[in-house]
C-alpha cells in the first residue's frame, strides 16, 4: 500500500543586510516564520525554514571601509550576532544562508551564465536614481522632497552600461498570476497596491549588474561587473535549498510562504518573479507582507533614541515572553506599536497574571485532588464544544496569518477557564462534582499548552512536564500530531501531575 505523500511546507524570511546587528524588525519576521514552521511541523508536514544574511553590496562595502575592516571580516562578525540572537529566541531554522557562502556564489554565477546564454540577460545602459540605503533604483514618484522616505537621503544619479534582465515583456503574465492568486500577495491591500503599481506604468528591464561595486559576485561573462545585490540576494531562496544554479529546480521549491516587510514588497513582486520566470521555476504560493514595528507611533531610529534592542527584551522578559510580546503586538500585516512600557504591561496581564497564574492554579488543585479519581467522560459537554470551536478558530487564524488573533483567542479561552474556576469554586466542592470540574480545567490546560506550543515552545514544554510528570506519558503526549492532540480526553488522571516552577515571575517595577 502506498503511503500518502507528506505535504511540504517551505517558508522563508528575507535575508537581512549584514550591515548592522539585528534589530527588533528582524526578530519580528523571524519569530513569525518560526511560529508558522512549528505549527506546520505539528501537523506532520515536511517543513523547511530558511533564513540568513544578505552580505554583499555597496552599503556593506562602505560600512566595512568605515570601520576599517575588510568586508568579509565585518560580515562574519555580524553573522555571529544574528545566529546568537536566533539561538536565544529558539528559532529552529533548517538552514542559515549567507550570500558569501562559496556554494551560493558558485550557483549564482552558474545561473547568471545560463540566463545570459539564453538571452534573458543582455547588455544595455541603465540610468536611474539609486538609493544606497534601499540598494534600489527609485522613481521620481517614490521620493518625498527629492529624498528616499525610508532612508531620508537623496538618491545618487547613476548612469552606466549595465546588464539587464528582460522584465518588460513579462508584465502582462505577472499581472495575471497575481490577479489569479497563482502568486498570492497577502494581505489583500498589498495585492491591490502591487496591481495598481503594475497597471499604472510600464515595467522597465531591470539592471542586474554593478560596475563600481567590488563587494559582490563577479559576473561570469564579464568580470568588470559584479551582480546587483538584489539579484544575488533573491537567488538565496533557491541556493538555500541546495540549488546548484542549473535548470533543475529542487522539489522543495516554490515556497508555500515568503514573509517580507512592506518596504521590500515591490522588488519581491516584480524582480523576483521575473527572475523565476526566466529560470522556468514556479512562483511562490504566498508572499505575505507585514507592517513595521513602530515605537510609540514613530519609526524607530537611532536619532530618536526609541530603538528597541531584541537582546534587551530577552534580558528583561525572557525568550518566550519576547516571542509572545512580538506576536501579540498587533495585527500581523499592519504596522504595530511596541514600547518597553507597553510590553511590560502585556507581560504582567497576559503572561504573569494570565497563563502563568492559570497553570499554577489548575496544577495546585490537581495536586490536592490526587487521591480522588477524576471523571474523564461526559463532564461538561459545553466545555468540550467550546474547545472544539477554539481549535477551529485557531487553525483559521494561523492559516490566514492572523497570528495575533490566534493568541488573542487562546487568551480569551484562558479567561473562560478563570471564570469557570471563580464560578464553580472547586475547592468548595466534593466528590464527583469536584472531580469533574477539575478534570475540565486540567484538560483545558492541556489544550492551551498545545495551542501555545508554536508561539512559546519553552513554556509549553514546561507545562507539559507539569501535566505529565511521568516521562513515558509525556513522550506519548508529545508525539501526537495537532489533530490527535485536540481530541477531548488526553488527560487520563491527575495522579501524575506535578506543580513546578513559576512560569512567568512578576516583573519588579
Ligand atoms: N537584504 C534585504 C532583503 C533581501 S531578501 C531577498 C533587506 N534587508 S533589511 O535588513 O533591510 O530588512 C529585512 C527585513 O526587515 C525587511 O522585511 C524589512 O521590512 C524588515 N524590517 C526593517 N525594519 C522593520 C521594522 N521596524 N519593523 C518590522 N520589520 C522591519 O531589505
Amino acid at each position: 500500500m502506498s503511503t500518502p505523500k507528506q505535504k511540504k511546507f517551505y517558508i522563508t524570511t528575507p535575508i537581512y543586510y549584514a550591515n548592522a546587528k539585528p534589530h527588533i524588525g528582524h526578530a519580528y519576521t523571524t519569530v513569525a516564520a518560526d511560529v508558522l514552521a512549528r505549527f506546520h511541523k505539528l501537523q506532520n508536514e515536511k517543513v523547511f525554514f530558511l533564513t540568513g544574511l544578505d552580505e554583499h553590496g555597496l552599503k556593506i562595502q562602505r560600512i566595512a571601509e568605515k570601520t576599517g575592516k575588510n568586508p568579509q571580516e565585518f560580515v562574519d562578525g555580524i553573522s555571529e550576532e544574528f545566529k546568537n540572537l536566533w539561538k536565544k529566541l529558539n528559532i529552529q531554522y533548517d538552514s542559515f544562508i549567507r550570500t558569501t557562502d562559496q556554494k551560493h556564489k558558485k550557483a549564482v554565477q552558474e545561473a547568471l551564465q545560463g540566463l545570459y546564454e539564453k538571452g534573458s540577460i543582455y547588455k544595455g545602459t541603465y540610468e536611474g536614481l539609486y538609493c544606497v540605503g534601499c540598494e534600489q533604483y527609485k522613481t521620481k514618484n517614490d521620493l518625498v522632497d527629492g529624498k528616499c522616505s525610508d532612508h531620508n537621503m537623496e538618491p545618487e544619479l547613476l548612469k552606466e552600461e549595465s546588464y539587464l534582465l528582460k522584465t518588460a515583456d513579462l508584465q502582462a503574465k505577472l499581472i495575471k498570476k497575481i490577479e489569479d492568486d497563482e502568486f498570492k500577495i497577502a494581505p489583500e491591500k498589498y495585492k491591490k497596491e502591487i496591481l495598481s503599481f503594475l497597471n499604472g506604468q510600464e515595467l522597465k528591464d531591470i539592471s542586474i549588474s554593478r560596475k563600481n561595486v567590488r563587494w559582490g559576485i563577479p559576473l561570469p561573462f564579464d568580470n568588470q561587473y559584479t551582480a546587483y545585490v538584489w539579484m544575488d540576494a533573491f537567488l538565496n531562496y533557491l541556493t538555500g535549498i541546495n540549488w546548484d544554479g542549473s535548470e533543475n529546480i529542487p522539489d522543495l521549491f516554490p515556497p508555500e510562504v515568503q514573509l517580507i516587510g512592506k518596504d521590500i514588497l515591490r522588488v519581491h513582486a516584480t524582480m523576483w518573479p521575473a527572475v523565476l520566470m526566466h529560470l522556468g521555476a514556479d512562483l511562490p504560493r504566498t508572499l505575505f507582507t507585514h507592517g513595521h514595528i513602530l515605537a510609540g507611533g514613530k519609526k524607530m531610529s537611532k536619532t530618536l533614541g526609541n530603538v528597541i534592542d531584541p537582546n534587551d527584551m530577552i534580558k528583561k522578559f525572557g525568550a518566550d515572553a519576547t516571542r509572545y510580546l512580538l506576536m501579540s503586538a498587533g495585527t500581523f500585516g499592519e504596522d504595530v506599536d511596541l514600547t518597553m512600557e507597553r510590553a511590560a504591561e502585556i507581560y504582567q496581564a497576559d503572561l504573569a497574571n494570565g497563563l502563568g497564574n492559570l497553570a499554577a492554579r489548575v496544577l495546585a488543585m490537581a495536586e490536592k485532588t490526587k487521591s480522588e479519581k477524576l471523571k474523564t467522560k461526559n463532564n461538561n459537554p459545553g466545555f468540550e464544544v467550546k474547545i472544539k470551536n477554539a481549535w477551529l478558530d485557531y487553525y483559521k487564524f494561523i492559516n490566514n496569518f492572523k497570528l495575533n488573533e490566534a493568541l488573542e483567542m487562546t487568551r480569551r479561552f484562558m479567561s473562560t477557564c478563570d471564570e469557570y474556576v471563580e464560578k464553580n469554586k472547586p475547592w468548595q466542592m466534593e466528590g464527583g462534582e469536584k472531580a469533574k470540574t477539575i478534570y475540565n480545567l486540567l484538560e483545558s490546560l492541556r489544550h492551551i499548552t498545545w495551542m501555545i506550543k508554536p508561539f512559546i515552545p519553552e513554556t509549553s514544554d514546561k507545562i507539559f512536564t507539569q501535566l505529565f510528570a511521568d516521562e513515558k506519558e509525556r513522550a506519548a503526549e508529545l508525539s501526537k500530531t495537532l489533530a490527535e492532540a485536540q481530541k477531548w480526553g488526553g488527560m487520563k488522571s491527575c495522579a501524575k501531575t506535578k506543580k513546578g516552577e513559576n512560569l512567568f515571575p512578576r516583573l519588579k517595577i
